[in-house]
């Protein structure tokens, strides 16, 4: 089972500092996939995704999209939280395998990346965040939508994009809700 492969893997030196593999966080059968970067304090602690201060603002957005709790699913790039919460392109690339299994799993109609980590890792050509937020595009098989990622919502320009940007991410579910 991936989940038990997941939280056993010693593949690369970020599991000698989790307490937990964070793994899924949300409904069954979602058809909204939203990808984080990777896990930090909060949820190494919990073992599950955006259960911190940015899964509070995440929380928030998906409110506002009017998604119930059946309807999307919550993963990360990375399952073990990196030191000083920093991205480790070396171990995404380690633990991208199991991105792509999850998601062939779920088999989701939209991808949401959140962050330009995430971002990248599922569309190693895409421009930069704040070029791609806001933008569809599709990769390979999967329809994904750029966000920014909800901690770098610090500003006021920040908080107005992501605002923005939510509203289109509403009118694009809206059309793929069908
Ligand atoms: N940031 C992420 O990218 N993922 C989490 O699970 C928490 C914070």
């Amino acid at each position: 089972m991936l989940s038990r492969e997941i939280r056993g893997c010693v593949r690369c030196p970020l599991h000698l500092g989790r307490t937990h593999a964070v793994i899924y966080r949300g409904g069954e059968h979602p058809w909204v996939v939203f990808v984080g970067e990777a896990p930090g304090r909060a949820e190494d602690l919990a073992g599950e995704p955006f259960v911190g201060r940015a899964g509070a603002k995440l929380d928030e957005g998906i409110a506002r999209l009017g998604l119930a709790p059946t309807e999307f699913g919550i993963v990360n790039v990375l399952k073990c939280r990196p030191p000083a919460n920093r991205f480790v392109l070396g171990a995404a690339r380690i633990c991208r395998p199991y991105l792509e299994r999850q998601l062939a799993l779920l088999r989701p109609r939209a991808v949401v990346t959140l962050g330009r980590w995430a971002l990248r890792s599922m569309d190693p050509g895409a421009p930069p965040i704040m070029t791609a937020a806001g933008i569809p595009r599709s990769v390979g098989a999967w329809d994904i939508y750029p966000l920014l990622h909800p901690a770098a919502i610090r500003s006021h320009a920040t908080a107005q994009r992501w605002k923005r940007d939510l509203g289109t991410l509403a009118e694009w579910l809206n059309e793929k809700r069908g």
